[in-house]
């Protein structure tokens, strides 16, 4: 027999979310409660395949989501309650020894407490269960002891008013020893005010049997909130937040104002860096150590080396950015900027599939795509590369130590040559020699004395 699977209930509809997307995958903390739930099975040990799903309500988006992990997934259909979906994967736990059984609505849930129940079912006892006592009782089943054990869990609305004043209540984790579990299921009836096959009586069922069942305390009280409503999402959201900023903060970052920064959870951000407040940095972002993040930039899929300054408000995605280099406020990095070391690329410069090299200037207003920029290069306020011509996308190229004049317009497919010059205000439709001057413009023009004379004939 293999030794312990782990399933995440997954089947309900979620009603109160009144929403087309089952519950489970609805984000919180950056990622999907489903994915949450899962990462933590996997934090604590579990290959995907030793990790079962039971689906129900829109089971295809579940399935999509998680069967190309390598994960099990089994239909419940109709959706019976949580005893009931346990028995729906039957067959497939059935060749484990022991079960570890989640919700998959609680995101918090920690690597710590899968394995730390997955520990507490050695020796004579058959289940264990999760318990906590949050501030807000409402709604989670209340644990009934004798001595040091467990001998019941009632739900709040077949509870005595006695029994409804327990703070100690059944956080939604449990692990069992599969040979009890299965006979205790098929015991069960649906007596109840839901007319379901509730989980949560198999414990009295066991304890009746004379079968050990243990608690274990949850260690953090806020694992064992779930979501019911978007309001509840809402606050989850902020808990994932929150922990995540704490393990930052943990780990040698500064950040401002913590409740305010939006971080994913596989984002990586080096030490001594310095968060400002209301930045996001999303995806798998990762940030090196001793930068500087201004307020309200947001950053998705970046790799930032050392040292980078990044001001206010910049916007950037799936770019690079090396060492040193210094961003913003208001630049715009899309998919395939790729920033050299010490480079220094200012307000309103959009930078889209192009390389900058080492210490290049763009310090304003300027779009730079399908570029190729050398390293000493300075790119003046407003050049532009006028990449597209309706049709297909056209290469730029500039030199090492080019020196671009002010509202320049380069019409690619253009190379600039290295240490070239472009007069200001130039539309430069040729490839411009190393070291040449290159400027297309209209030639200005003098008439003296033409305002006084205009001035003149009006009254
Ligand atoms: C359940 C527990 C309660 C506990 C609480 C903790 C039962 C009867 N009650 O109540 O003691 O305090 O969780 O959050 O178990 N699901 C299925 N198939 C179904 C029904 C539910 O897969 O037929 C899944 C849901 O998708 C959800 C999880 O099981 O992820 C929990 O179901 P839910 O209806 O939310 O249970 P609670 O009423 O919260
Ligand atoms: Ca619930």
């Amino acid at each position: 027999m293999k030794q312990t699977a782990v399933l995440i209930l997954a089947a309900g509809r979620g009603t109160r979310m009144r929403s087309e997307l089952p519950k489970v995958l609805h984000h919180a903390g950056g990622r999907t409660m489903l994915a949450s739930v899962l990462a933590a099975a996997r934090a604590a040990g579990f290959e995907p395949g030793a990790i079962g799903v039971v689906a129900g309500y829109c089971a295809d988006a579940i399935r999509g989501a998680v069967a190309p992990l390598g994960v099990k997934v089994t239909i419940q259909e109709p959706q019976l309650g949580t005893g009931h979906a346990v028995m729906a994967a039957e067959g497939w736990w059935r060749a484990y020894e022991r079960l570890i059984i989640v919700h998959g609505d609680m995101p918090m849930l920690s690597a710590a407490t899968v394995r730390g129940l997955a520990a507490a079912l050695g020796g004579d006892v058959a289940a264990v269960l999760a318990t906590a006592s949050p501030a807000e009782p409402r709604a989670y089943g209340r644990i009934i002891r004798e001595g040091n054990d467990v001998i019941a869990i009632v739900e709040e609305r077949q509870a005595t008013p006695a029994q409804l004043a327990l703070r100690e209540l059944n956080a939604g984790f449990y692990g069992f020893q599969t040979a009890a579990l299965a006979p205790a299921l098929a015991a069960l009836g649906t007596a109840n005010p839901h007319g379901e096959y509730y989980l949560t009586d198999t414990i009295a069922i066991l304890a009746k049997q004379g079968k050990r069942v243990a608690a274990f305390a949850l260690a953090d009280a806020d694992e064992c909130l779930g979501v019911n409503d978007r309001a509840e999402l809402a606050r989850l959201d902020q808990s994932l937040r929150r922990r995540k900023a704490q393990s930052l903060l943990q780990s040698g970052v500064t950040i401002q104002l913590p409740d305010t920064v939006v971080i994913d959870p596989d984002v990586e951000v080096g030490p001594e860096t310095v968060i400002e407040a209301g930045v996001q940095l999303l995806g798998t972002t990762r940030l090196g150590r001793g930068c500087h993040v201004r307020a309200y930039s947001v950053i998705t899929d970046c790799e930032i080396g050392d040292q980078v300054l990044i001001r206010q408000h910049c916007v950037m995605e799936r770019a690079r950015v090396a060492a040193g280099a210094l961003l913003g406020p208001f630049t715009r990095l899309r998919e395939g900027a790729d920033i050299g070391a010490a480079a220094h690329i200012g307000n309103f410069v959009e930078v889209k599939k192009t390389q900058v090299g080492a210490g290049s200037k763009a310090n304003h207003l300027a779009y730079l795509g399908d570029a190729h920029i050398g390293s000493g290069a300075n790119i003046g306020a407003g050049t532009i590369t006028c990449n597209y011509d309706g049709v297909d996308k056209h290469p730029t190229t500039i030199g090492d130590f080019a020196f671009v004049g002010s509202n320049s317009t380069l019409v690619a497919p253009v190379v600039i040559g290295p240490g070239a010059y472009i007069g200001a205000g130039s539309v430069i439709t040729e490839n411009v020699p190393e070291d040449a001057l290159a400027v297309g413009r209209g030639r200005q023009a003098i008439k003296a004395g033409w305002a006084r004379r205009r001035k003149k004939r009006t009254p």
